[in-house]
């Protein structure tokens, strides 16, 4: 695992938007998973303005969306559907027959993801977040390390952790990659940025292959980076 600990929520977030570029300038064919959620807003936001002054040829590039909720129409402002419309599709023109969005509405949805991302040769580099408890992408504490795309229950702690970007519906159920699914990308990148991280992040440190905080089963993959602002990095001990 290589951990990457910013000097500030700026420069962590420049470092990951960076990274993402850089796949992008050497593999222009890249297949690249993206997480949704707060923290991955400003990246999008500078990922967009490095296109904007760099031009990476983006056209051949493929995108894999990691997660989403169960229930929600088409366009609801809170799937991640929209949300990568929003944050990344629109400002940069890319069309949407170079992302596969999770098919959370077919029953055979997880089926058909886990046969669309073995059809692109899987992921090259995979963006992920983490939640309060520990969760990457959906997959809950409690999921297994070889845990493939399928249909999850959220637990309370997610649901109430999200539930300000609710008026109406509040999903209680997603389709999310599996553990082993994202543990297949060639590269994985997770970023966390402020405090309510922090436990998390130290759960993370101190434990290996624990189901109670599935981020730890991705330590032991080859190329795991792990990015910290130093409000994430608050309750652990890193020598820089
Ligand atoms: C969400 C998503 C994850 C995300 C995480 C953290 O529920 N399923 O992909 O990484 O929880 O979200 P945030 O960045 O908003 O804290």
């Amino acid at each position: 695992m290589r951990i990457i600990q910013a000097a500030s929520r700026e420069e962590a977030v420049e470092t990951v938007a960076s990274l993402v570029l850089e796949k992008i300038l050497a593999h222009p064919t890249a297949v690249i998973g993206l997480a949704t959620g707060r923290t991955m807003e400003p990246v999008y936001a500078r990922f967009c303005e490095l296109v904007r002054t760099s031009r990476p040829p983006l056209s051949q590039a493929f995108f894999f969306l990691l997660d989403e909720y169960l229930g929600l129409p088409e366009g609801h402002p809170a799937s991640f559907k929209q949300y990568i419309r929003t944050h990344l599709l629109r400002p940069l023109s890319i069309p949407e027959s170079q992302i596969a969005f999770p098919p959370a509405g077919d029953s055979d949805g997880p089926e058909r993801y886990e046969a669309l991302l073995k059809e692109s040769h899987g992921v090259d580099f995979q963006l992920l977040g983490i939640g309060q408890n520990g969760h990457i992408g959906f997959n809950e504490p409690g999921s297994h390390k070889t845990s493939r795309t399928r249909f999850v229950q959220l637990t309370e702690e997610t649901i109430s952790a999200n539930r300000a970007q609710f008026t109406d519906i509040i999903p209680q159920k997603a389709l999310s990659m599996g553990i082993g699914t994202i543990r297949e990308a060639k590269g994985l990148l997770l970023l966390a940025t402020g405090k309510s991280k922090a436990d998390a992040i130290k759960y993370l440190m101190n434990h290996h292959d624990d189901p109670a905080c599935p981020a730890t089963f991705l330590k032991d993959h080859p190329h795991f980076t792990l990015v910290l602002d130093p409000d994430a990095a608050s309750r652990i001990n890193l020598k820089i």
